[in-house]
């Protein structure tokens, strides 16, 4: 296999380390635009170097971010390239162009790192759906917000500061917003919904609430009621179709998820067959996403493309209710009060993320059961 490598930053040089030492993948030629001088490959600074090459058989994408990647993505494949990359902006967003393409044109995509980083989650949802249905896909999917969290609940940092570590320790996105906002957990909850239920979420029907508003008062009053905050995705069957939505959910002091610790990640699928399935690990970071490229690059070889067939587009529908922690001007019906903020009745999913909208300086979050 000859691979043209897009992007030597944290993951591509990194995956280029790996295949450095294998014997049956080469990587012959690197898009930077930095001035670098490789042993082993070309340097180049034009993309057309690597689409017009015909001896590389295989682009890998870690460059990040929607464009050019995505031009460059969509020109292999019509090149007849395989295509492997760890963009869950890029895959997540353009899945409707992308999947059906690498389809028509008879050749593999894979993204196992855009989800989980290091951990072999989308590969297992990929060996999962062979044999049951699988139910409910989410979990703690940020390492950026997990640390935050993390470190406010364990150590009472302030939330500024400890982003900011995060971004030193190489684990926020380029634009940190992505993370704490919740897009990034948005859009690795959808990607894995696709791959786990063949379909196609419409991503404007997926609501998402981040952490920015979290304070020092709200992680103490849900000490008080022996409850951690973390940002949670969930993605599942209903009796109308499928649900998903992301959104800061106070879980149980006792629960797995509660014990998170850092910068990991804890991600499940619930199964018919197999019951609750966790996957924990290193959601980011050089080599530990690198190994996932690099394992995509050894599927290809062995003949695997993409995780599942294309389905067909589907809306979330979000109409279950849960409870919510609210800070803010809520008017609705309320059960409790846990200092200045309360505790809503049951309310519809959908509703409440549509009030965060016409409110966007309060604060959320579920409570789970
Ligand atoms: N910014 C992401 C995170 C990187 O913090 O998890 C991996 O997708």
């Amino acid at each position: 296999m000859k691979i043209g490598l897009c992007g030597f930053g944290v993951v591509g040089r990194g995956v280029y380390e790996i295949i450095q030492k294998r014997h049956d993948m080469q990587v012959t030629k690197v898009l930077c635009l930095e001035d670098i001088q490789l042993p082993d490959a070309q340097a180049v600074k034009d993309f057309n170097d690597i689409l017009n090459d015909p001896e590389i058989d295989t682009v890998v994408e870690a460059m990040g971010g929607l464009h050019p990647s995505f031009e460059f993505a969509s020109a292999a494949l019509k090149a007849g390239k395989n295509l492997v990359t760890s963009n869950k902006a890029l895959v997540c967003t353009f899945y409707d162009e992308l999947v059906p393409l690498a389809a028509r044109m008879g050749v593999k995509l894979r993204c196992t790192a855009a989800v989980g980083g290091g951990i072999g989650w989308l590969s297992e949802l990929e060996r999962s759906r062979r044999v049951q249905k699988i139910q409910q896909v989410g979990g703690i999917m940020n390492g950026t917000c997990n640390y935050i969290l993390d470190n406010m609940t364990r150590k009472g940092s302030d939330y500024m500061e400890t982003l900011r570590q995060a971004q030193k320790l190489g684990y926020a996105e380029a634009n940190p917003a992505t993370d704490v906002e919740g897009i990034d957990t948005w859009h690795k909850v959808i990607l894995s919904s696709n791959i786990a239920f063949g379909i196609s979420l419409e991503k404007e029907s997926v609501p998402v609430a981040g952490i920015s508003r979290i304070t020092a008062a709200d992680v103490e009053n849900f000490r008080a009621h022996g409850r951690v905050c973390k940002l949670i995705s969930t993605g599942k069957r209903t009796e109308q179709g499928f649900s998903a939505y992301v959104q800061p959910t106070l879980v149980d002091e006792g629960t797995p998820e509660a014990a998170v610790p850092l910068n990991y990640n804890l991600i499940t699928f619930v199964g018919e067959t197999s019951d609750r399935m966790s996957f924990f690990g290193q959601g980011a970071g050089r080599y530990p996403t690198a190994y996932n490229v690099v394992q995509d690059l050894v599927d290809v070889l062995s003949g695997k493309g993409f995780y599942a067939p294309y389905g067909a587009p589907q809306q979330a529908d979000n109409s279950e209710t849960l409870r919510y922690y609210v800070r803010g001007s809520w008017a609705g019906e309320v059960t409790e009060h846990w200092g200045d903020a309360v505790i809503t009745a049951p309310v519809a999913v959908s509703d409440i993320h549509a009030w965060l909208k016409e409110n966007p300086e309060a604060f959320l979050a579920a409570i789970a059961e």
